[in-house]
């Protein structure tokens, strides 16, 4: 089993790539860390504790992390998530209680107490891995790999950049400088990875608590994403963070070294992609979709 903690900022397709996980007999979730992204950070939090409750990971620590980017002020996607960051399923109290220790400190603990090197997948703003990085550099080599949904050739929340990246650009530059063995699915390859209307009458047919719920979401997702950027059919890009670990033969991928934009006037948050001489980061560009979708489904029919 792959052990892994995943870093969210839940977010419909965050928990989709929760759910992912969780249902996954390959894969072995060691704790869950809250970013501020999608939505505040009290209510990603609480959006990942429904999301821990409905998968059925009670004895998975949640903890809360950064709250606010490291130098920008706090952004948020209410346009696609909505208020809650998780518009769509009824959100109730969760069960799951938080950790009382911070995110990094969590992140920190389980890297330094495993006997394997873990690996992270995070779906959020780096916010939480560059604090890692500067806080404890000793534990962030110990990550084996971090898969990061992040970034592309074009963006979704500017012209030039992706949302998690934009979100918290400073962040992400010390995370892609960091030596950290990175695997990135930008938009190039999340955007191939869609919910067709015959994907969500798959799911809405599975009779277990987290494909209702994720067949709420992606009823949610579609609507928002239509209303927002006319797509009609909305990119689920979050998985692809999991699915990448779990199957990397279900992607092509190119070697580049990428570098984040923190200074451009008009630029900011973009990825720039040099895949010129090959580099460090493996960059998915291609999905099997019919496959992708087939783990999911598999991993929800596994869920409660
Ligand atoms: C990313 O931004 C968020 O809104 C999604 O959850 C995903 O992580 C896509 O740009
Ligand atoms: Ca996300």
């Amino acid at each position: 089993k792959t052990p892994v903690i995943m870093d969210m900022d839940p977010g419909h397709d965050d928990v989709i790539a929760l759910f992912l996980a969780a249902g996954h007999p390959d894969m072995d979730i060691r704790a869950v860390t809250t970013v501020s992204g999608n939505a505040d950070i009290g209510k990603t939090t609480r959006n990942a504790l429904v999301a821990a409750d409905t998968a059925g990971l009670d004895k998975v620590p949640v903890a809360e992390g950064a709250g606010r980017p490291l130098v920008r002020m706090p952004e948020h996607a209410p346009s696609i998530h909505g208020e809650s960051g998780l518009d769509g399923p009824a959100l109730p109290v969760p069960a799951h209680m938080v950790e009382e220790r911070h995110a990094v400190d969590v992140m920190e603990e389980v890297l330094l107490h495993s006997e394997e090197d873990i690996t992270v997948i995070a779906t959020g703003p780096l916010t939480n891995v560059a604090l890692l990085c500067r806080k404890n550099p000793k534990a962030a080599r110990r990550i084996r790999r971090l898969s990061i949904m992040g970034g592309g050739t074009f963006g979704n929340w500017t012209p030039a950049a992706e949302f998690n990246i934009y979100a918290d650009a400073e962040a992400a530059e010390i995370v892609f400088a960091s030596g950290i063995p990175i695997t990135m699915c930008g938009l190039d390859v999340t955007h191939q990875a869609l919910a067709s209307e015959s994907v969500v009458e798959r799911i809405k047919e599975i009779p277990t608590m987290a494909a209702q719920f994720t067949y709420e979401l992606l009823d949610h997702f579609q609507r928002a994403y239509e209303e927002r950027f006319h797509l009609a059919l909305p990119p689920v890009h979050d998985p692809c963070a999991v699915a990448v670990c779990l199957a990397p033969s279900l992607f092509t991928f190119e070697s580049a070294d990428v570098k984040v934009e923190t200074a451009g006037k008009h630029t900011y948050g973009e990825t720039v992609i040099d895949t010129t001489a090959g580099g460090p980061v493996q960059i998915a560009v291609d999905i099997d979709n019919d496959k992708f979708w087939g783990l999911i489904v598999q991993s929800l029919k596994n869920l409660p």
